[in-house]
């Protein structure tokens, strides 16, 4: 049986995080955002019937990945960058109406919309977030950012259906331990895939 760590951190320290957090330029790379898409595809069986959230979302490119599979919605959660993401939503529904009312957009952190949502309720996503020059990376050294890592990755996991999956394009080695010790299972083969187990 795997403990998770209480959750402690105030709105306050959260807030010192996110302000020392470097947005960078909104998009690390087309490739990395279509890989996450392409790998939500290839998991399709461990994410249908769950809603997707994608954390750091900026100009998502995942949306066409998104409506090949069964899941409610989406929703793209982003405290610098929402309205980059809302104009993605718009674009695409411009093209693919039918989708109307799928796809949702939070100018929010990560933590913070998280321990809003339901125990195993959504696939977590992202793609360039979880690096330390992007969250915390200012202040790299401030033990607020090593808690809000811990706290991220307890929600992360929290979040996850049994049996599901999430998926973090370019988490850097902390973050990837982070998430371990959260409680996920690293993948053999991708350094960017954790599975949630049956206890
Ligand atoms: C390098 S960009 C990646 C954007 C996009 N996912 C991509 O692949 O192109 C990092 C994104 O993380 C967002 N971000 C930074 N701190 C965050 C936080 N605390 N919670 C959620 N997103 C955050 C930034 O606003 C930025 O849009």
């Amino acid at each position: 049986m795997i403990e998770i760590p209480i959750i402690y951190m105030d709105q306050e320290a959260i807030k010192r995080v996110v302000k020392g957090s470097n947005p960078m330029d909104y998009v690390l790379s087309r490739g990395c955002s279509e890989d996450l898409g392409e790998q939500l595809l290839r998991y399709k069986k461990s994410v249908e019937g769950r809603r997707i959230i994608e954390i750091g979302s900026a100009r998502t490119g995942i949306l066409p990945h998104v409506v090949q599979l069964e899941v409610p919605s989406y929703v793209g959660v982003d405290p610098f960058a929402v309205n980059a993401t809302t104009s993605v939503i718009e674009e695409f529904l411009k093209d693919n109406p039918q989708y109307a009312g799928m796809f949702s957009a939070e100018s929010e952190d990560a933590l913070t919309f998280l321990r809003s949502q339901p125990t195993e309720s959504a696939t977590v996503v992202s793609s360039g977030v979880l690096d330390f020059s992007v969250i915390g990376g200012k202040i790299h050294n401030d033990p607020d950012v090593a808690q809000y890592q811990r706290e991220l990755s307890s929600e992360i996991y929290r979040v996850t259906p049994v049996n599901g999956i999430s998926y973090h394009r370019c988490a850097d080695r902390e973050w990837q331990e982070a998430l371990v010790s959260a409680g996920f299972k690293a993948d053999e083969i991708s350094d960017f895939l954790f599975l949630k187990e049956s206890q």
